[in-house]
């Protein structure tokens, strides 16, 4: 089989993924065994009316963030502070205590430098972006790290009662987490918050994942937030690429979905190809921008990577086979998308807004518009009533709009007696 046939996704494979989908979604939910996580996220889509300033620490990734939002109601907030810090290899694979300490001391470092009014009780909304089984808002153990993270003693461990163990530690018994969520569902509640059409969150960045809002089937019942881990996804045809992809891996046969579509694993897939190691997902995009003559940048990147790419038959199929990897997974992320709106609205009788983030979607020159005529391909000129809308950074937002919504439940079951505590509370009363 040719290079172009393997990494080929037709109209018909994409009804056969969305075919698929449903039954791992199906599967799933009903608690058999499937390659979707189908996690509930124990919270319903925030309603615009959540008020107060609460805080998020966001980890998905090597970056992650401490930010404080402050909700106004009637749709509206406002960033009232952020901070971007890096995690280097050790923390990430050394102790999971040490890396939870590390987390505790960087909200410390925000909290003194931006946060208002430390000291007093506070919110924290954690975004975790790893598939987690939640057994509660504010309760959920690891399954398995994902994305390079290999810190020891989280898999199977509560992670939000290490956070708050390590910020107690760390003299933040104040800070309590009061929502644990994935960054997909805090993507979802940053945009729902203020469009009521919006039922699906999706990132494709370093890693890629779904989850949708489930309308009550009963009435009376309420609305559940699905946390879809749809990067486990495996019911895929894999080339040799892919096989060979899988078997150097960290995690072989998980995230099979994931390996053909994030940024994590789109360079690499590209580089076996091309037999260059360090290729990665941002050598693509530069390599697929290349809109010029003598394709000047792709004969520089290879260059840089040990490419043969001196005459122009090269370099023409070395951004070929970038182009036809990306293709690959903006058609798959297509597909599965058109595979959860459907679960969600059969028929397509209402409009839905996909709020969506991440480096692969954002960044990549032609990924996003890929995806679109996929869509297109699927459902004809019912595709129109999708609409997918960047939300950038909404992972954070999300979580503290979620904590928003949980914050009042949290405190009873802490025994929280400190003197800035006993001090918030007579504030309060005044
Ligand atoms: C990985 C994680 C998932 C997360 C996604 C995007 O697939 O398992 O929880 O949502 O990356 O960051």
């Amino acid at each position: 089989m040719d290079i172009k046939e393997s990494f080929l996704i037709t109209l018909g494979d994409m009804r056969k993924i969305i075919k698929d989908f449903h039954r791992e979604m199906e599967k799933g939910l009903s608690g058999r065994k499937s390659s979707l996580g189908m996690i509930p996220a124990y919270a319903a889509r925030p309603t615009g009316s959540e008020k107060g300033s609460f805080i998020a620490l966001d980890l998905g990734g090597t970056n992650f963030r401490v930010i404080e939002v402050e909700l106004k109601g009637g749709g509206k907030s406002r960033i009232l502070g952020v901070k971007n810090f890096t995690l280097n290899k050790n923390i990430i694979t050394g102790s999971g205590e040490r890396l939870f300490l590390f987390l505790a001391s960087r909200v410390n470092d925000f909290i003194k430098s931006e946060a208002q009014g430390s000291g007093r009780r506070r919110e924290l909304g954690f975004t975790f972006s790893f598939p987690v089984n939640q057994t509660g808002i504010a309760s959920g153990t690891l399954v398995k790290w994902t994305k390079g993270f290999r810190a020891k003693g989280v898999e199977g461990a509560d992670v939000v009662k290490l956070l708050n163990e390590a910020l107690a530690k760390k003299g933040l018994g104040n800070i309590k987490v009061a929502a644990l969520v994935n960054d997909t569902v805090g993507t979802l509640a940053a945009r729902s918050y203020s469009d009521r059409a919006c039922d699906v969150g999706v990132i494709i960045g370093t890693g890629t994942n779904a989850c949708c809002a489930e309308r009550p089937r009963t009435s009376g019942a309420d609305e559940m937030i699905i946390n879809i881990e749809w990067g486990n996804f495996n019911k895929l045809r894999r080339n040799s690429y892919d096989k060979e992809l899988d078997r150097r891996s960290e995690n072989p046969s998980h995230q099979v979905l994931e390996k053909m579509v994030s940024g994590m694993y789109l360079g690499g897939l590209a580089g076996l190809v091309l037999g260059a190691g360090s290729f990665s997902s941002r050598h693509m995009s530069e390599i697929e921008s290349d809109v010029s003559r003598g394709l000047s940048r792709v004969g520089a990147i290879a260059g840089r990577l040990g490419i043969r790419a001196a005459t122009p038959m090269e370099r023409r199929f070395i951004k070929e086979v970038c182009c036809l990897i990306s293709t690959r997974a903006s058609r798959i992320s297509a597909a599965a998308l058109a595979a959860v709106v459907t679960k969600i609205d059969p028929k397509l009788s209402r409009r839905h807004t996909v709020a969506i983030d991440g480096s692969v979607y954002e960044k990549h020159p032609h990924f996003a518009k890929r995806m679109k005529l996929a869509l297109r391909e699927i459902f004809g000129s019912k595709a129109s009533g999708i609409r997918i809308v960047l939300t950038k950074d909404g992972s954070g937002k999300g979580a503290a709009i979620i904590a928003a919504a949980a914050a009042s439940k949290i405190w009873r079951h802490h025994d929280y007696k400190s003197e800035s505590d006993r001090h918030a509370g007579e504030v309060a009363g005044e």
